[in-house]
């Protein structure tokens, strides 16, 4: 048997400053969508995510809230590690900075780039933003603020630096070489020229505060926390141990999944410092968009959070995942309104698909004798609707590796309209007089079409997905693309739970009022 290809995926690792926002709920959802359906598809996944928890953003907010640092970040990191359960998460490992296997994966990078001459020690003064954690040039500056808005505040003291400028033409050439290692493409763009224009060498350690991993040899100084941080990725693979079987099975990661705001970092500052010590760069960074909120940044500076529970207890589970990957073409901005959501749920959710199967189970449920009916010989039209269904992975999976979610979505509710205009035209209800045996045939067609819709539906909506799958009396262990075929059709006869409906409508409280 040949061994599955690793699949390994990671959201960035969220700053403590404060609680979980939609923002970073959107990030790590989009991941574990990816990570199920690569599971599904039969690949050995590592699905990472963790928490960012050094540097002086952290440290001012655990000062403000008049906690001891480690104590805050323990705090904070819990209530991302408590998102698990509710947003059903699936990450395969949780990385916090503050952890001993961390200080050592990033000190040894550190020692691999001393080695190699990559770091030298000079003297830092410029412009910094500690909301960014970022050092800006003084012609990036827009009215004294940087160019995200950011308060900065100048800075003179010692600092290692590291040769970024000796990267900028091997940059390019990798970038060259790789067409899909940053995607949108216009983000691509993006990167590309501020490569061109020059990189300056970067100043990669602190020495004004204490919050951070200190430099080997030279305790006086903190690392950067965006040197600190990026290292998650290869320390939750088992560096330093580059011949573990686990840095052989997931290095080079196939995707960092990031906001467009943290892609300089990931797409130029990251793949430099990997290579500068001899180590591969990752296969993929993709940038999604902001949600906003009448058109500002959801964010805690701008003071318009959402809380991502809220949501989850107001709409549901499946709900939330589902808006959040469907709404938005992925990699663009989208607004968040109740209405958008309320449309979803009731049109996608309740109308299209959750009303498919309870009309098809119900009828089953009533005249069949609440078995998987037996079909007869099916006709061109019939095989048709199976067929659109079984080719919908190929177009799924296509759509998944280039991270366009929605685009997966759009060509599943394809087959879930086709499958709504066959009852229409089909008509079994009528057929129940006329015609039983055809009735039969169009309900067994019908019920296999929803039985690979729904197993295809477990990335997004793993919830509903499930429940639609123990009403047709899948299986567990047959719930994986490997049993998409015919050869795992639904047996006729076999007997099927009484159907309940997976996809309620939302009503406003107002509307139930009236
Ligand atoms: N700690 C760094 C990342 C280090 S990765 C090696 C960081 N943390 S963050 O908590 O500020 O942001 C984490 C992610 O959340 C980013 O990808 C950011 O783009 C995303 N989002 C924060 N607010 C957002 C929205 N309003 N909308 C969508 N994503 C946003 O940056």
């Amino acid at each position: 048997m040949t061994e599955a290809k690793t699949y390994y995926v990671t959201t960035p690792i969220y700053y403590v400053n404060d609680v979980p926002h939609i923002g970073h709920v959107y990030t790590t959802v989009a991941c574990d969508a990816l990570a199920r359906f690569m599971r599904l598809d039969g690949r050995d996944v590592m699905f990472l995510t963790g928490t960012d928890e050094h540097g002086q953003k952290v440290e001012k907010a655990a000062i403000a809230a008049g906690e001891e640092t480690q104590a805050f970040v323990d705090r904070v990191s819990q209530r991302f590690r408590d998102l698990r359960g509710p947003m059903g998460l699936t990450n395969d490992d949780f990385i916090r900075t503050t952890e001993a296997r961390h200080r050592e994966s990033v000190q040894q990078l550190w020692r691999e780039l001393v080695e190699r001459d990559e770091i030298y020690l000079g003297t830092y003064a410029g412009w910094y933003s500690v909301r960014d954690e970022a050092f800006y040039a003084e012609s990036e500056l827009i009215d004294g603020l940087a160019p995200t808005g950011a308060p900065v505040e100048w800075v003179e003291e010692p600092s290692y630096f590291f040769r970024l400028s000796a990267w900028q033409e091997r940059l390019l050439t990798f970038y060259d070489a790789n067409p899909d290692f940053i995607l949108p493409e216009a983000r691509r763009n993006e990167v590309v020229s501020f490569v061109k224009g020059g990189l300056l060498d970067l100043s990669v350690s602190r020495t004004s505060f204490k919050w951070g991993v200190p430099v080997p040899d030279d305790p006086d100084h903190v690392m950067y926390v965006w040197i600190d941080a990026l290292t998650n990725y290869i320390t939750a693979a088992g560096y330093p141990d580059t011949d573990s079987t686990d840095f052989r099975r997931c290095w080079p990661a196939d995707l960092h999944m990031v906001g467009k705001d943290i892609l300089r970092f990931h797409a130029v500052y990251w793949p430099a410092f990997l290579m500068a010590a001899g180590i591969a760069p990752p296969k993929r960074v993709y940038a999604h968009g902001w949600w906003t909120k009448d058109g500002r940044k959801i964010s805690k500076s701008l003071g318009n959070v959402i809380e991502p529970l809220a949501l989850v207890d107001r709409y549901g589970l499946d709900q939330v995942r589902y808006f959040m990957l469907r709404e938005v073409p992925f990699g663009n901005d989208g607004d968040f309104s109740h209405s958008a959501m309320v449309g979803r749920i009731n049109g996608d959710l309740a109308n299209d698909f959750g009303n498919l199967a309870q009309r098809v189970l119900s009828m089953i449920a009533k005249n069949c004798g609440g078995r998987v009916p037996t079909p007869g010989v099916l006709d061109a039209g019939d095989q048709a609707l199976l067929d659109a269904a079984g080719g919908l992975l190929d177009t799924m999976r296509e759509h998944m590796l280039v991270q366009a979610f929605h685009a997966a979505l759009v060509a599943q509710w394809r087959v879930i309209a086709e499958a709504n205009r066959y009852v229409d035209a089909q008509a079994p209800w009528a057929l129940r007089k006329t015609d039983p045996d055809r009735m039969a045939t169009v309900l067994y067609v019908l019920a296999e079409t929803i039985r690979r819709l729904a197993i295809l539906a477990q990335p997004v909506t793993p919830g509903a997905a499930a429940r639609m799958l123990d009403q047709i009396a899948v299986a567990e262990d047959a719930r994986d693309f490997a049993h998409l075929g015919p050869d795992h059709a639904l047996v006729p006869g076999t007997v099927l739970p009484k159907p309940e409906g997976v996809f309620p409508r939302y009503v406003d409280e107002e509307e139930s009022v009236s």
